[in-house]
Formats: C-alpha cells, structure tokens, sequence
C-alpha cells in the first residue's frame, strides 16, 4: 500500500517510528514532512498528507501533531478526506469500520508507538462495514460538494 505520512514538529519522532515500522513491513511509504525540529505549523502538513490521499496518489495518509487534533482538523479541510484521530486500537478499527476514515491521525504526545503501531496494524486489517454507514459517507460527501460550490 502506499501510506503518506506527515507530521509537525511534535509529531516528528512518533511519524519517523511508525513510517519505519510500515516500510518494514513493505508499505510504500511517502514521507511528506517535516523533516526536523523546527518548529512549523501543522496545517501545512495536515493539508500536504490530505492532499495527495485525495488526488489518489496514495491510499491512506497518516499524520500526526502534538495531541492528534490541529492535523485532523486541517487535513479534513481537504474535499474527499476523512481524517481520524485514534487513541487505541477500538478507535482505530472503528475509523475503518464506520467512518471509512482515508487518513488516521496521532497525537505524540498522547500515544506510545507501541499502542500507535497496533492501532494502525488493527485500521488495516479491518474492513469497512457498509450497510447502515454508506448513507453516512454519502452524507459527509455532500458537505464536500457544499463546500466545493462555495468556492
Ligand atoms: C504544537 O505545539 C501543537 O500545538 C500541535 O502539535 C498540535 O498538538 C495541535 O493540535
């Protein structure tokens, strides 16, 4: 699969262990920033991650900032992303599941790698539901094409 990840700078360490553990485990895996410990804004990078999962350019996006939650709210500004911030292995199954979540985020300063990385093992191996919860995305793509006609 090919995985982007990206991150500000307090999510630089959890991003470059779980970008390792994902190649290692044979993931193409696009590192989108940031590189280093200056300090930057999480947006930019929430928006670079939303943005090549929605052109397609890569099948799920991670992101992660200081608690998980500016990097969610900037990549879900992006049309077609649906970014959730998981905090353990339930959340994160549930984001595949239900909400057919396109970019799982973290917060560094909120998980342990090793919680982060069988949260992310349990998105993957789960599958979207459908039934009740097609309706639900249909509905979260509609407030995409508001926005789209308001631009
Ligand atoms: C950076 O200090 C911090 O505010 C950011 O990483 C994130 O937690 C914001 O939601």
């Amino acid at each position: 699969m090919i995985i982007a990840v990206g991150s500000d700078h307090a999510g630089l360490e959890l991003k470059g262990q779980l970008g390792k553990y994902l190649a290692d485990k044979g993931h193409q895996v696009q590192d989108l920033g940031t590189y280093t410990t200056d300090s930057v804004d999480y947006p930019d990078y929430g928006e670079k991650v939303g943005s090549v999962v929605a052109a397609g350019e890569a099948e799920l996006g991670i992101c992660v900032c200081g608690t998980g939650i500016g990097i969610s709210i900037a990549a879900n500004k992006v049309c077609g992303i649906r970014a959730a911030v998981v905090h353990d292995v339930t959340s994160a199954r549930l984001a595949k599941a239900h909400n057919n979540a396109n970019v799982v985020c973290f917060g560094e300063r909120m998980i342990t790698f090793e919680v982060s990385r069988q949260a992310i093992d349990a998105f993957l191996e789960s599958s979207f539901e459908g039934g009740r919860h097609i309706k639900r995305i249909e509905k979260l793509n509609n407030l995409d094409k508001l926005r789209e006609g308001n631009e």
